[in-house]
């Protein structure tokens, strides 16, 4: 049914909101049983990668979208590691506007970009880094043409926080623990407000970030200035720095030993659970993203294909 159908009350939507979706949310929380027995706890995976357009930035592009309609936006824009993008263009497609997007030249895996693309986004490379394309896309938004839709719109954060909704639902109660990637923290705030609002309790927050910020081969979360640094500080997260190897051996570990094929970035939390070894029963760690997004570094994890030995 969608996130604003589902959580209207907890959403800043009200009867002159459009009823925008493309069925997002409802994602699955799926029980790790392997992974549970190598960290002594009980891990389940909240599987975003199911949505629409394969991450959790569904959640809240669909409420940013709906508002910047009923605003009565003409267009928004964003900047993007390529998740960020895909979701603005389909919702933009959707609601019949423009989404311009501002990427870092040569920074965004082919899928996400090839997913901005079918929808006709108009979609410029910018000679830089993410966070110039986040600078170069708040002047734009400055001049009013475009509603800007990334984390910095709070409808976003808003949106997000349906996640902690659900996994409070699907558990019963809120876990002890929640791990997640952190490139610019909205997510990170995202769950916090959202756990805050579900009054189930307030699991410990593990956000974890990339040491390698500016270079890291997770370009998901090749962020160098997170935008909600602050934010995530008031949170109460406990912020800890995941490096490359950890990162892909705990990538091709959901996959090899759960069957669960995330990208890089999304596999940043459980590679920081498994450092931190924490006196736990019960943790969340959730997948941000569709593994098919990004699948150029499967060949740094697993071989490629043995050739058929010819017969004789
Ligand atoms: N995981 C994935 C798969 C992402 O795409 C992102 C951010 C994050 C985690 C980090 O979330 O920024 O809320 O801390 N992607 C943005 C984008 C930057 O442009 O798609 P955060």
């Amino acid at each position: 049914m969608g996130v604003i159908a589902r959580w209207r009350e907890y959403l800043p939507v009200g009867p002159e909101t459009p009823e925008l979706t493309l069925g997002e949310g409802d994602t699955p929380l799926v029980h790790a049983p392997r992974l549970s027995e190598q960290l002594g706890l009980d891990l389940y995976l909240k599987v975003e990668g199911a949505n629409p357009t394969g991450s959790f930035k569904d959640r809240g592009m669909v409420v940013a979208v709906a508002k910047a309609l009923e605003d009565g936006a003409r267009g928004v824009v964003c900047a993007s590691t390529g998740n960020t993008a895909a979701s603005a263009a389909a919702y933009a497609a959707r609601a019949g506007i423009e989404a311009l997007i501002l990427h870092p030249a040569g920074a965004v895996a082919g899928p996400k970009l090839a997913q901005a693309r079918i929808t006709g986004a108009n979609i410029v490379a910018i000679d830089g880094s993410f966070d110039d394309s986040l600078r170069a896309c708040l002047a734009v938004a400055e001049s009013g043409s475009h509603v800007l839709v990334n984390s910095l719109n709070p409808n976003r954060i808003e949106g997000q926080k349906t996640a902690a909704f659900e996994i409070c639902e699907q558990l019963g109660r809120a876990p002890q623990l929640l791990a997640l990637p952190y490139g610019g923290g909205g997510n990170t705030v995202a769950y916090a407000a959202g756990f805050a609002d579900a009054r189930r309790g307030l699991p410990r927050i593990v956000s974890a970030e990339s040491t390698q910020r500016a270079t890291t081969v997770a370009s998901a979360i090749r962020i160098s200035e997170p935008v909600h640094r602050n934010d995530v500080e008031g949170t109460g997260a406990t912020v800890v720095g995941v490096g490359d190897d950890e990162l892909l051996e705990a990538w091709s570990e959901l996959a090899r030993l759960e069957g669960l094929f995330c990208e890089p970035a999304s596999a940043a939390g459980y590679a920081a659970l498994k450092r931190l070894r924490l006196d736990v029963d019960l943790a969340v760690c959730v997948l941000t993203g569709n593994g098919l997004k990004d699948p150029a570094l499967v060949d740094a994890v697993a071989p490629a294909d043995q050739a058929l030995e010819a017969a004789s």
